[in-house]
């Protein structure tokens, strides 16, 4: 089936840059001329549970008037071992900072993410593109439901790992991935075309207090609340940047899935993910050997690895969450 407007399915563990991404993401779909079709969005464990994540989500959508996207629950449990709680210390203890949304009316649908994702490709072979932002347990789990998902998928784009920066969770891993190592490995070995947005390009790109004030100043419901929920974010990251601040990992995301951002420097190489027991477990080890001159060509590169951007993120972010 071929559709005017292009279908995106998101994958989030929702999480207040995750809300960040979904909002911009609802305000792109929201431009009278948009392209962006918001076909599904599917929940994972991480820094909330896959159940926590899917309220947060769904209250998020309300609030934006948009209850008539469909929300599945996703992974509870990684491909490996148990979810060990997420990371309250960073999102709050509800995920979102704390903020109390008012509860949606809609309820999560009956199948799991990985179920949804796996249909929604088939309804839209060809053109469906994903954007994960959270562990990637559901698109492994859609691609061993499916081994076909690769050829049905136009274009994954991943929040993750680090390629030549240090991880955020240990010296080489980035929370994503080392909340699924064995699954991202699945996703990167299977053949599609994916496209790396790692905390090389996520961390450099911040928003500030002014940013904030903005989103509250705005009065707008989702931009306001956003606004309140990185009231949090922003105390977590003074340990980091040492002042209030916060990356703007997953809405950055968003905005290359969405063709917004002019990339400097991209390359498309081959990555792997460390799934051994030692200290390089999670890490995503891309072959980035071409920056040195005379190396051959590498066969089999299917990943673009955004390492930098030609501007400052952090306007568009703001103009576009001043109209979610
Ligand atoms: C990633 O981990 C999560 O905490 C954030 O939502 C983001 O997706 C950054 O490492
Ligand atoms: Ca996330």
């Amino acid at each position: 089936m071929t559709s005017a407007r292009t279908p995106y399915y998101l994958d989030c563990d929702t999480g207040i840059d995750d809300a960040l991404a979904i909002a911009y993401l609802l305000a792109a779909a929201a431009q009278p001329d948009s392209g962006v079709d918001i076909v599904g969005i599917g929940s994972v464990s991480g820094n909330v549970s896959a159940a926590m994540g899917a309220s947060n989500t769904l209250d998020l959508l309300a609030l934006a008037g948009r209850s008539d996207i469909p929300v599945a629950v996703g992974a509870h449990h990684p491909k490996v071992g148990e979810f060990r709680g997420g990371a309250p210390h960073v999102h709050g203890e509800n995920g979102i900072g704390n903020v109390e949304l008012e509860r949606s009316a809609a309820s999560a649908v009956s199948e799991s993410a990985a179920e949804m994702l796996v249909r929604l490709a088939h309804k839209h072979a060809g053109e469906l593109r994903v954007i994960a932002v959270g562990p990637l347990t559901n698109i492994a789990d859609a691609l061993h439901l499916d081994p076909t998902l690769p050829g049905l998928v136009k274009e994954l784009t991943i929040m993750g790992g680090a390629a030549l920066v240090p991880g955020n969770i240990t010296a080489v891993a980035e929370a994503n991935i080392a909340n699924d190592a064995d699954a991202a490995s699945d996703v990167f070995a299977a053949d599609w075309f994916i496209t790396l947005v790692p905390l090389d390009v996520t961390m450099p790109n911040v928003f500030l207090e002014e940013h904030r004030a903005a989103l509250i100043r705005s009065g707008r419901p989702v931009a306001s609340a956003l606004g309140h929920m990185l009231d949090h974010y922003f105390e977590f990251y003074v340990g980091v940047y040492g002042h209030r601040a916060s990356a703007l990992h997953d809405p950055l995301a968003v905005a290359v899935a969405l063709g917004d951002l002019a990339l400097k420097s991209a390359p498309v190489v081959r990555v792997v993910v460390d799934t051994t027991d030692g200290p390089g477990r999670g890490q995503t080890v891309c072959d980035l050997r071409g920056m040195y001159n005379g190396y051959p060509e590498q066969s089999g590169a299917h990943t673009r690895v955004v390492l930098s951007l030609e501007d400052d993120f952090a306007p568009t972010l703001l103009a576009r969450l001043l109209v979610a």
